[in-house]
């Protein structure tokens, strides 16, 4: 190897790891913008849900059947692939994800599991009646509350 084709393929190796760096990170971007995006569907099925409860919507038993079917289809997905490593609040732009949240998989596979939960017995409640409906909502509400408590950075 002479020394120019030494350089060139140093070069080209730069040039590689730099590439692959740059893919890394684009991909941890992306499963961002999805765990935001599942997080915001959920939201929005809960809205409708929390406007009916507190009678700012009318009750309509098949919307709310179909919002809190939308929570339990959203929570039985394998969200496995939204938080790589490297995703936490400081480590890439716009997460807002502790630390902590790679680190006590215990407690948040519990978390993860009273959410469940809390949202099958909803799914079977919301299109009974509003007082059905009522009951059952509170503890999905908790449940959602009781990860950010423990695992969202405060905005
Ligand atoms: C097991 C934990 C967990 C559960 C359960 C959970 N969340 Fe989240 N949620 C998070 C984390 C962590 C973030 C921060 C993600 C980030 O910034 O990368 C978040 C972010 C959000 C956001 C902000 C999204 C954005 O665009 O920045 C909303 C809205 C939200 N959650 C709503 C909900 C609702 C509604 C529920 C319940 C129906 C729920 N979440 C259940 C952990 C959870």
């Amino acid at each position: 190897m002479t020394w120019n084709s030494r350089l060139l393929a140093a070069a080209a190796a730069g040039a590689l790891g730099l590439a692959g760096a740059a893919v890394a990170q684009s991909a941890v971007d992306a499963a961002v913008k999805a765990r935001k995006a599942h997080m915001q569907l959920y939201a929005f099925n809960l809205g409708v849900l929390g406007g009916m409860a507190k009678g700012e919507i009318a009750y309509d038993a098949g919307r709310a059947a179909e919002a809190a079917g939308n929570i339990a289809a959203l929570a039985s997905l394998s969200q496995a692939g939204y938080w790589p490593e490297g995703s936490a609040q400081g480590q890439v732009e716009g997460s807002r994800a502790l630390p902590a949240l790679w680190t006590n998989g215990d407690d948040v596979m519990a978390k993860a599991k009273a959410f469940q939960e809390a949202v099958t017995a909803l799914a079977a409640a919301a299109g009974t009646d509003l007082a059905a409906l009522q009951g059952a909502i509170g503890p999905v509400g908790q449940a959602c509350g009781a990860c950010h408590e423990s695992y969202r950075a405060p905005e």
